[in-house]
């Protein structure tokens, strides 16, 4: 292989290089390496910080913690957030932990009682006569902003001094975010592995393809399974990660997607009672496996078409659909408009650089987040969000965090993560072979990872 990258790394070590077809290993496995990432991606990158539904009440925060650097997510207003380093310009406490409400729109440092306001200005210091000779000024005092975008119900932060323009890093991704209309999705749950022993690229890139599904989760692509597993040839059946289109896009971002029919764009001719209940089947196993993608209420929509007849042209995906929305409308929850190019995004993915991949389908969406944990390349911090319309009148509640401590434990993960996470901790282990020098990327299968990987030696190589 040859080290391909266009940016400055030379100078960098061959375990350290971006090849054409493939990654050095040491990029995932390197101290030095997660070091510089820490310097000149983290301290730099815009990065999803926050979901709007951690802060729904003026006078929410949160915290959002990326390496070594603690964020306060503050809702100033209605419409409006704020961020800041989470220190006490006095001794330096943090101001926050986790998520709650500053009462009354104080911020009061608990170690003194300093106090601000909620847009971060100064309003209180004890014995204020006793700082730099009676001569403290409301801006030694203030707390310290940092860049913050809401966009789509995701609250981004960039810790640079002068960040990328907003729009301009979220361009290739932005018309396709705004027609998912993923700001009207909420939160249902939200789980964290905290300290998950591997690198947050190795984590999140168990996401980036759908190549993994024979293999690893053999009940949803039962075929494909039956050709890993058994050697048994599909005799032409498709495998059902073939209909996948990848995109890799400007700045890192990337998507892939149903490529001409989506399960649920299907027109097959004369559906039969079979194929209904293969449909059902399917999303019977992401109800039970995921609880996420398709939810109970969108099983209950499949099964109430048993015993009806599809009308000439259409299909029980067609049917379903219909049969979907009509339901939302009655219930009063906001859907996407269900236009091809939706519909096959649905079941897909769009990923937004470094670390954010949404994963779409029937008017909810699975959120992933990686990110590192400190400094240790060995460990990351892996997410996963639930998100879905809500009926008019129904409550939604705050959105709160929920540490697994056992990823491999049914009653803490549902099935299809805890088969990913089976994976991951062996991908690290693994890569640290002293025989092992570079890992291979399927060139359509795995380029959203190249991808990402080249905008990362973008991001490294800037002065
Ligand atoms: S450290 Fe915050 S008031 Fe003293
Ligand atoms: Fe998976």
């Amino acid at each position: 292989m040859t080290a391909t990258s266009e940016f400055e790394t030379q100078s960098w070590p061959e375990a350290w290089q971006v090849f054409d077809h493939g990654l050095g290993k040491g990029r995932y496995t390197d101290p030095e390496f997660a070091r510089l990432e820490r310097d000149r991606l983290w301290y730099r990158v815009w990065q999803f910080a926050a979901r709007l539904d951690e802060i729904p009440q003026v006078g929410d925060y949160t915290t959002y913690q990326i390496v070594d650097q603690s964020i306060l997510i503050v809702r100033v207003a209605e419409d409006r957030v704020k961020a800041f380093f989470n220190f006490c310009p006095h001794r330096g406490t943090t101001l926050g932990e986790g998520s709650d409400t500053f009462a009354r729109g104080a911020i009061i440092c608990p170690f003194h009682g300093w106090r601000w306001n909620l847009e971060g200005q100064i309003q209180f210091i004890l014995e204020r006569e006793q700082f730099r000779d009676g001569c403290l000024e409301d801006r030694d005092a203030r707390l310290r902003e940092v860049h913050c975008q809401v966009f789509e119900g995701f609250v981004f932060v960039s810790l640079a001094r002068e960040p990328q323009p907003f729009a301009e890093f979220i361009a290739p991704v932005r018309d396709i975010l705004e027609k998912l209309k993923l700001g009207q999705m909420h939160h249902r749950w939200w789980k964290a592995v905290v300290g998950a022993p591997c690198n947050w690229k190795v984590a999140q890139e168990a996401f980036h393809e759908t190549f993994h599904l024979a293999a690893t989760h053999p009940q949803l692509e039962p075929v494909g399974a039956r050709l890993v597993y058994e050697g048994i040839d599909p005799a032409g059946r498709p495998l059902g990660h073939e209909n996948i289109a990848y995109e890799a896009l400007a700045h890192g971002h990337g998507r892939f997607y149903a490529r001409g029919s989506s399960p649920i764009s299907d027109k097959t001719p004369n559906p039969t009672p079979a194929q209904l209940e293969a449909m059902i089947e399917h999303m019977e196993h992401l109800v039970e496996e995921l609880d996420t993608m398709v939810l109970s209420r969108d099983l209950e929509v499949a099964r109430s078409l048993r015993g009806r007849q599809v009308p000439p042209g259409s299909s029980w995906a067609a049917e379903f659909v219909k049969a979907l929305y009509e339901r939302a409308g009655a219930e009063g929850r906001p859907m996407p408009e269900p236009t091809p190019e939706i519909v096959q995004q649905w079941g897909g993915e769009v990923f937004v650089f470094p670390n954010l991949l949404i994963l779409p389908n029937i008017g909810n969406a699975m959120i992933y987040r990686a990110r590192p944990y400190g400094l240790d390349p060995d460990r990351c911090i892996f997410e996963i969000f639930s998100t879905t319309g809500y009926g008019a009148g129904e409550a939604v509640p705050r959105a709160q965090v929920e540490v697994v401590t056992d990823p491999t434990d049914p009653a803490q993960l549902p099935l299809i993560p805890r088969q990913d996470f089976s994976n991951v901790p062996r991908v690290q282990k693994g890569l640290h072979a002293l025989a092992c020098n570079r890992v291979w990327l399927a060139a359509e299968q795995e380029r959203l990872i190249l991808n990402m990987h080249r905008e990362l030696d973008r991001y490294l190589t800037l002065p």
